[in-house]
């Protein structure tokens, strides 16, 4: 084991309490989520190759999510679109635009584009957006609202803590699986007890029917 955990091993203790369950967790919670090194990651919003704007363009424009992020609901990793998905707009639109260039010398060149990476979790950890997403997990339970954000930002800490905060009780923030992309969703339920009540009840049901139940034993995020 230890080597499939390389970076500290004194965690360990830690994460044995948590899969312990009981009283306390609450606490244990709060701690490891305040010592997790993810949590001073929160915000984290690295200067990205051309200023793309979601909020623009998954908001105002009001395109879906999986336009660009095409591969969500079937591979382990979502996808950052190519400069082909860019230009078959802005072939046509802002053929002039400065800020553009890249994705124009990029079209030019077959070079990508270097986006930097914002969400990233360390390689022992196994994690799948298509189980995720076709089970019903919206994208702004873990992302935020990235239709409000002109420049994404992490906004989860993607901690251990974090992960099974939800795998204890995913049904607070199961949804639909066909309204899986739309923001704003749970937004709505905030300050409406009826509809957070019913929504519970549907999950509730869905958890039975489909037996869905997300895992906790170590060996299904770490190999
Ligand atoms: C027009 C294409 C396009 C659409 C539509 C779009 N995105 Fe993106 N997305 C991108 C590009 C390009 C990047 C990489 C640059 C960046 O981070 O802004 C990105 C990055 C991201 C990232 C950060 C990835 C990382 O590096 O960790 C998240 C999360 C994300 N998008 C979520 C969404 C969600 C949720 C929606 C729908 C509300 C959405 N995107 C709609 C093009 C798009
Ligand atoms: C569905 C069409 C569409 C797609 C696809 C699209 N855009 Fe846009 N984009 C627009 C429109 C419309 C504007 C606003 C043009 C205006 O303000 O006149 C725009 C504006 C922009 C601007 C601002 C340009 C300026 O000079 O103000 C940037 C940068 C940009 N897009 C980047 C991208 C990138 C990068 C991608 C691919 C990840 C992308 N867009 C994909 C439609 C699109
Ligand atoms: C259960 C939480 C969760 C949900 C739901 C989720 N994501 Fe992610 N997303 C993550 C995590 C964790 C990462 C970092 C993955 C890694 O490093 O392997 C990530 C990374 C990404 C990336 C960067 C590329 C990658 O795979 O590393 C993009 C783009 C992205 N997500 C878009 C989306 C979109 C769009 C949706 C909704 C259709 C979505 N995500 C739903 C947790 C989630
Ligand atoms: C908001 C809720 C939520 C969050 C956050 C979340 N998960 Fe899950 N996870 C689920 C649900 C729901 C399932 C589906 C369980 C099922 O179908 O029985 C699942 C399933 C899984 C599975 C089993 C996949 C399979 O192949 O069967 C793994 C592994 C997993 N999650 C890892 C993670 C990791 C790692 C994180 C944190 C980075 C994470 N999850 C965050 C809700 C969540
Ligand atoms: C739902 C998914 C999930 C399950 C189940 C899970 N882990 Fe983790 N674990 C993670 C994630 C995600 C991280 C990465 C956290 C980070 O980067 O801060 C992690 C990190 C770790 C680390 C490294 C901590 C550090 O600070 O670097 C150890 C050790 C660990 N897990 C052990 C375990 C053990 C032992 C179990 C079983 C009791 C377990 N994990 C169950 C998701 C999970």
């Amino acid at each position: 084991m230890p080597q499939i955990f390389p970076r500290k091993a004194n965690a360990l203790p830690v994460v044995s309490l948590l899969g312990a369950g009981g009283g306390g967790l609450l606490l244990i919670g709060l701690i490891w989520y305040y010592f997790s090194p993810q949590f001073t990651d929160v915000g984290y919003q690295p200067e990205q190759p051309v200023p793309y704007n979601h909020a623009f363009h998954a908001g105002e424009l009001g395109m879906d999510c999986r336009y660009c992020h095409n591969l969500v609901e079937t591979s382990e990793h979502a996808n950052v679109p190519s400069t082909q998905t860019c230009m078959n707009c802005h072939a046509q639109i802002r053929t002039e635009s400065v800020q553009l260039l890249p994705v124009r010398e990029s079209w030019a060149t077959g070079e990508p584009i270097e986006w930097v990476n914002v969400h990233f979790l360390p390689d022992y950890v196994q994690f799948s957006h298509a189980v995720h997403v076709n089970v019903g997990v919206g994208c702004e339970t873990c992302h935020g609202r990235v239709d409000q954000m002109e420049v994404v930002s992490l906004v989860e800490p993607l901690s251990m803590g974090w992960c099974l905060e939800c795998h204890r009780d995913p049904a607070p923030t199961l949804r639909d699986p066909a309204l899986v992309t739309q923001m704003g969703y749970e937004a709505a339920a905030e300050d409406d007890d009826a509809l957070r009540q019913e929504r519970l009840e549907a999950s509730l049901a869905r958890i039975e029917a489909e037996g869905i139940k997300p895992p906790q034993n170590c060996s299904a995020c770490h190999y």
